[in-house]
């Protein structure tokens, strides 16, 4: 699909289908009133039969428009209801809008389309975030994963345009938003695509060759990947432990990618959980649903898809991305509750739930990034049930003991509308990891469960500024809707862009 912006009016426009806005009441949008008067009243006419109410979402396609429209050159007008006309949309009614949208049109045989639904009012929002918005929404709408289906669907997709009238005194951040969309709206895919692939096919070695074939498609990514001698050699023994049941060797990638005009700057690391399988190992999980923990190497695809936007942005910063790829299964070689490890940076952890696995491979990361010198480190990670149970499946949880990334990560959050929720990290929360036997144990008990897990890897990075993104529930969707969210790309890649703009 491809967008673009134009400036021409509608009267002027030789598309398949234009995109304009009805409000309830019978209330025109300025490029409904300007077609109606070019057609002495036709889309007046139309709302008085009541075909259209106008509400959040309705469509209404009008074919052969030469017809009834004869000053109009576009083949068909799709009118979109927007609500009403005094009300501001909130970021969740407009994209369900232009998704409605969308579906009616790509129902149509129109090949290109103009969206004039830059004319609805936005709560805080302007013309650079209805573009934004509205090509991520398409994307959103748009995404099949259809790679393991011998017949694919038979959409005709025959739309291949869609431009967005922008006025003159918007044209540079219009211009700016589809160029942000669509790196962020194919950095989602990219997530996506990956969480989705069965767990026979994305294994830790499918996520390294992943991120090796980012270094060949960007000139500024250099890939390294350290296998399971090189992390024995580093002493990455807790990592080390949740892979031994699993015949598939764990990789943990190193994405560098450098941009940064100076090049001694610190980096900023991402770090992603990358269980390509979570069975639980000998503490292994009930079988209702279990095909889901295919999805518990989320926080690696995320990371995966944000380092896909930023190259495809040029951002100018030094980032480094880590693939924490690994599987966790039971096994008589795997490890078991009541081991205890020796962790990268010397503390020992006893093992109490071999399901708690992602903390034990992110510990071992976490203390090897600490060589990058970095400027900040945030991980994501599907990390804990608990995190679901706390905030849902709308926002991720974000943990951190510093206030400035804490809110720098909010409020990208929010201007995203990629939304994650702070949860307090305060020392209390250790002791609930105290061990009779060794420095920590790997579970706090049954409270507070997303939090105990943020206070366990906060023991492993005392030596940067650091925050965790527990994605537990927002990285996929269950049930009918089940796929990958690619969720929190935005939110990630909004941080890097807000980063960008103020060091520059
Ligand atoms: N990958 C899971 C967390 C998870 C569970 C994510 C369900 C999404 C849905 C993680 O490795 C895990 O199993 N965590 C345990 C921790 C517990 C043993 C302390 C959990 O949440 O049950
Ligand atoms: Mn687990
Ligand atoms: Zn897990």
């Amino acid at each position: 699909m491809e967008f673009t912006i134009t400036q021409l009016a509608a009267d002027k426009q030789t598309s398949d289908c234009l995109l304009v806005a009805i409000y309830e009441e019978k209330q025109l949008s300025s490029t409904a009133t300007q077609l109606d008067s070019l057609s002495n009243g036709h889309l007046s006419r139309l709302l008085d039969e009541g075909d259209l109410e106008g509400k959040i979402g309705q469509t209404l396609m009008l074919h052969n428009v030469a017809n009834h429209l004869p000053n109009v050159q576009a083949k068909r007008i799709l009118l979109v209801g927007c609500g009403k006309k005094q009300d501001e949309l909130s970021e969740r009614q407009y994209q369900q809008i232009v998704s409605k949208a969308f579906t009616a049109l790509a129902a149509s045989n129109a090949q290109s389309a103009v969206s004039f639904l830059n004319e609805v009012t936005l709560k805080q929002r302007g013309a650079y975030w209805k573009v934004r918005f509205a090509i991520e929404a398409v994307q959103q709408a748009r995404y099949q994963f259809e790679q393991f289906k011998s017949k694919k669907s038979d959409n005709r997709r025959v739309l291949q345009t869609i431009e967005f009238y922008s006025e003159s005194d918007d044209l540079a951040k219009t211009t700016q938003a589809l160029r942000h969309a669509t790196a962020i709206a194919d950095g989602v895919k990219a997530a996506k695509d990956v969480a989705n692939c069965p767990p026979n096919v994305c294994n830790p070695a499918y996520l390294a060759e992943r991120a090796q074939e980012l270094a060949v498609q960007s000139d500024f990514i250099n890939t390294t990947i350290i296998d399971e001698a090189q992390m024995a050699e580093l002493n990455m023994n807790a990592y080390l432990a949740v892979s031994r049941g699993s015949q598939n060797p764990a990789f943990m990638s190193v994405i560098d990618y450098k941009n940064h005009p100076n090049p001694q700057a610190k980096p900023i690391v991402l770090v992603g959980k990358g269980l390509t399988f979570d069975a639980g190992g000998i503490s292994l999980k009930p079988a209702a649903e279990m095909d889901e923990m295919k999805y518990d190497m989320g926080g690696a695809a995320s990371v995966y898809g944000v380092m896909k936007a930023v190259a495809e942005l040029k951002l100018p910063l030094n980032i480094i991305a880590v693939l924490a790829g690994c599987e966790n299964l039971p096994d008589g070689n795997a490890y078991r509750p009541g081991d205890i490890l020796t962790t990268m940076n010397g503390l020992t952890v006893e093992v109490l739930n071999t399901d708690a696995e992602g903390r034990l491979v992110l510990c071992d990361a976490l203390t090897y990034v600490e060589r990058f010198e970095p400027e900040v480190v945030i991980d994501v990670a599907t990390l804990t049930g608990a995190c679901v149970v706390a905030l849902g499946q709308h926002n991720s949880g974000l943990i951190s003991p510093d206030d400035q990334l804490a809110q720098q990560l909010a409020h990208a959050a929010q201007q995203a509308q990629d939304k994650a929720w702070r949860l307090p990290l305060s020392e209390e929360y250790q002791e609930q990891l105290k061990s009779n036997f060794a420095d920590l144990a790997n579970i706090g008990g049954r409270w507070g469960g997303a939090i105990t897990a943020g206070a366990f890897l906060s023991n492993f990075t005392k030596n940067y500024t650091w925050a965790h993104l527990d994605i537990a529930g927002t990285a996929w969707k269950s049930g009918a809707e089940k796929g990958a969210t690619g969720r929190p790309v935005a939110l990630l890649v909004q941080y890097l862009l807000n980063k960008a703009d103020s060091a520059h």
